[in-house]
């Protein structure tokens, strides 16, 4: 497995696989890796096939973060993460610099963005109002550093897969988008590099984001639920964790991102919920 670090360096061997048949599979990250990030690079492998290529990246994108947000703080572990993709079987991570990334702090060397405009609007874009902009511009640059054939996203960031397949669409990128299941923990929670923030009474307590998630399986089972009223129950059950403040509960349409006033099965539900200053996002089927 190589680590490279140069954007020239990675497309000049993106190009060279292209030309000898290999292709090539991506799965971009921010790194402080665990066993979702994996279930990732195996995915990658299975669609390039044994003689293709797998690229993880590793970079914390500083524009999609807030300014109240963890960029400095982000947990990073190079080394081990290194180890874990090396375990995986990817054959090159890419570890970009934010001064290759982003040249020059000012927009006098960088003022090139990528916005979607519809799906990335409710839900993460209400609360992270950047977030999305950031999000869109680094993939497109991850995806002329690497140029996939395909590129596999987790289910975990719904909100985030939607807007990729969207933006890839609008663009013609020449990229099969994929996305893989969420990954977790034994007692339910999505795994995510953020639960490393939580203290032992919060992380006993974030386990209501997968049960508000069974609870409303639950009940739209038995009959269709105005969605408002099912938002109200699940607050108040989020309410009931000493730690925990709702974010958002969203009802909505699993391809189009457009809200349900009725849940059902089939419906989509995701919601975000602070612990501390900790937010964690969870979203699935009902
Ligand atoms: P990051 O949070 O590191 O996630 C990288 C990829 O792993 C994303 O596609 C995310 O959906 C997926 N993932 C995270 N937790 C998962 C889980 N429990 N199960 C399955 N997949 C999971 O998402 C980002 O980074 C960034 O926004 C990025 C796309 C890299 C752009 O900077």
């Amino acid at each position: 497995m190589r680590v490279v670090s140069l954007i020239a360096q990675m497309q000049s061997a993106a190009l060279r696989w292209k030309k000898s048949g290999a292709r090539v599979g991506f799965v971009p990250t921010m790194g402080y890796l665990h066993a979702g990030h994996i279930s990732l690079v195996k995915r990658a492998r299975q669609a390039v096939g044994p003689k293709g290529r797998v690229v993880v990246s590793i970079y914390v994108n500083p524009t999609q973060f807030g300014p109240e947000e963890d960029f400095t703080k982000y947990p990073r572990d190079l080394k081990r993460d290194l180890r874990l993709c090396r375990e995986a079987g990817a054959d090159v991570v890419f570890t970009p610099t934010d001064a290759a990334m982003y040249p020059g702090k000012s927009e006098d060397h960088y003022s090139t963005y990528v916005v979607e405009e519809t799906l990335s609007l409710g839900m993460e874009g209400s609360s992270r109002p950047t977030h999305f902009r950031g999000v869109t511009t680094v993939v497109a640059k991850l995806f002329n550093c690497v140029l996939p054939d395909v590129a596999v996203f987790g289910a975990k960031d719904w909100q985030q897969a939607a807007v990729i397949q969207r933006m890839t669409a609008d663009l013609n990128f020449p990229i099969k988008i994929i996305v893989a299941p969420t990954l977790r923990e034994r007692d339910g929670l999505a795994m995510s590099s953020r639960n490393k923030y939580l203290n032992a009474v919060q992380r006993a307590q974030a386990t209501i984001l997968s049960e508000c998630l069974s609870e409303a399986r639950k009940l739209v089972k038995h009959a269709p639920q105005s969605a408002a009223r099912l938002t109200r129950k699940l607050a108040e059950c989020v309410a009931a964790k000493s730690e925990a403040r709702v974010d958002y509960i969203h009802f909505f349409d699993g391809e189009t991102l457009v809200p349900a006033k009725t849940a059902r099965p089939g419906t989509h539900m995701a919601l975000a919920v602070f612990f501390g200053k900790t937010r964690l996002i969870d979203n699935g089927r009902l």
